[in-house]
């Protein structure tokens, strides 16, 4: 395989993208502002700041490496959406992000916090952080909350631990939370089978924002529940990260919950970030072909084409274990070249304040700086489309785009 950029060499670049683009053409680690490992400790901008993030399960067939060289920013108050199919590692980096990961995962780079290195913590300040700086809402309720307590000696429980709040500051702020969730405060009273899993949910969120935290981790909040459901929690949501100033980092596989939620957009793809940048430009034209198949595979209100579009990618993801040389992708791809084969891609700037490791999104100079072999058209002396020109390769959407059939056209 041709050498290029070591994979996601830690985060690198300036903090104007969220994602840190981490394989520049012609730029990288080197770059003024760099903050990669050994650089400046966190960025001033980022209240949350991930750096070269990897995790593998060791299992008793050998390690999986699910997550591989995850590098992001979340600025305060912003709200980062990340998608991707099942088993693409959306979970690991939730868990690893406050170190909730069981003992068999071996996890290297940096997560910090404010500044403070999460992965370096001692227990008892990361117990503290747990609630305060950071908290989490997943997916099912019902195996959250203990089901032989009521919902309101659980959400007091952080208050009284941490906040070292008396019985009746805590009772009072119980009654305040769920009145924010949309529950009444006699529901403090209830045992959690005696709530709908949309009220449970609801109670799961309160417990989340007890210690009044500075960034949500919310992870497929509400896959278990029905439409209905899933559109009031995920407003709700919404409306308390926005009203009261929090960070929020939203896992969902599907991505219109996450273009109508975040600000920014992260897709996922066997354990890396392959594309990013702001929420509804990745939704309407992403660069990278899987973020571009993944967008085509929810239907747009109003938008027509996208009810010809086709739905879902042919294969599966590549297992962790396993995986294809080149960039991972290659098996599934729409748009696979030969070069593809040999390189394996990573974060390249795609446009403003976005990245994706796609080699299509290369000019042949940025190719060139980036040691990744020209395109097959550039070899043959064609050239590239001039910026702008509408090309496959400079959308790759447009591939997963049906065309129009003659009678429409
Ligand atoms: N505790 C574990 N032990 C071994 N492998 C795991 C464990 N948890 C997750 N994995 C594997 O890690 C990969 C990523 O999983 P996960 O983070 O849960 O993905 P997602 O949340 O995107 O569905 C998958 O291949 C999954 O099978
Ligand atoms: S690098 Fe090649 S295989 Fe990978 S997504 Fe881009 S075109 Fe497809
Ligand atoms: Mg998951």
């Amino acid at each position: 395989m041709k050498p290029t950029r070591p994979t996601n060499p830690g985060a690198a670049g300036e903090p104007s993208a969220d994602v840190r683009e981490t394989g520049p053409p012609g730029g990288g680690a080197e770059r003024p502002g760099a903050a990669g490992p050994g650089g400046a400790a966190g960025s001033a901008e980022h209240y949350l700041e991930v750096a070269d993030l990897s995790v593998a399960y060791r299992t008793a067939g050998g390690e999986i490496p699910a997550v591989r060289g995850v590098s992001f920013g979340l600025e305060p108050g912003s709200k980062l959406g990340v998608a991707g199919e099942s088993g693409c590692g959306k979970s690991t980096v939730a868990l690893a992000l406050l170190r909730l990961l069981p003992a068999s995962a071996r996890i290297s780079g940096r997560v910090l916090l404010e500044g403070e290195d999460v992965l370096a913590m001692r227990w008892g300040r990361l117990r503290a952080v747990r609630w305060a700086g950071a908290s989490i809402v997943f997916q099912g309720a019902m195996h959250s909350l203990n089901p032989v307590h009521r919902i309101g000696d659980q959400i007091a429980e952080p208050l009284l631990l941490h906040d070292r709040a008396g019985p009746a500051q805590a009772r009072a702020r119980v009654a305040e939370l769920l009145e924010q969730v949309g529950l009444p405060a006699w529901r403090a009273r209830s045992y959690p089978h005696e709530l709908s899993g949309g009220q449970r949910q609801r109670a799961m969120i309160a417990m989340a924002l007890a210690c009044r935290p500075r960034l949500i981790i919310a992870d497929e909040p509400t896959t278990a529940l029905d439409v209905m459901i899933q559109a009031q929690i995920l407003r709700l949501i919404d409306e308390l990260v926005t009203d009261l100033g929090i960070s929020m980092l939203m896992i969902s596989h599907d991505l219109t919950v996450l273009a109508d939620t975040c600000d920014r957009l992260a897709v996922m793809y066997a354990g890396r970030i392959v594309e990013e940048g702001p929420a509804d430009d990745v939704f309407a034209a992403a660069r990278h072909p899987y973020g571009a198949a993944l967008s085509a595979a929810f239907p747009r209100v109003g938008d027509p084409s996208s009810r010809r579009a086709p739905r879902g990618l042919p294969g599966d993801p590549p297992d962790p274990a396993a995986l294809p040389s080149g960039c991972a992708f290659r098996p599934r791809c729409p748009e696979v070249q030969e070069r593809c084969a040999e390189v394996d891609p990573v974060l390249w700037p795609a446009g403003p304040r976005r990245s994706a490791a796609c080699v299509r999104v290369l000019s042949p100079e940025q190719a060139r700086a980036a040691g990744v072999p020209p395109a097959p058209a550039e070899e043959a002396g064609t050239g590239p489309a001039a910026e702008g020109e509408p090309r496959a390769d400079r959308d790759p959407q447009a591939a997963a785009r049906p065309q129009p059939q003659p009678e429409e056209m």
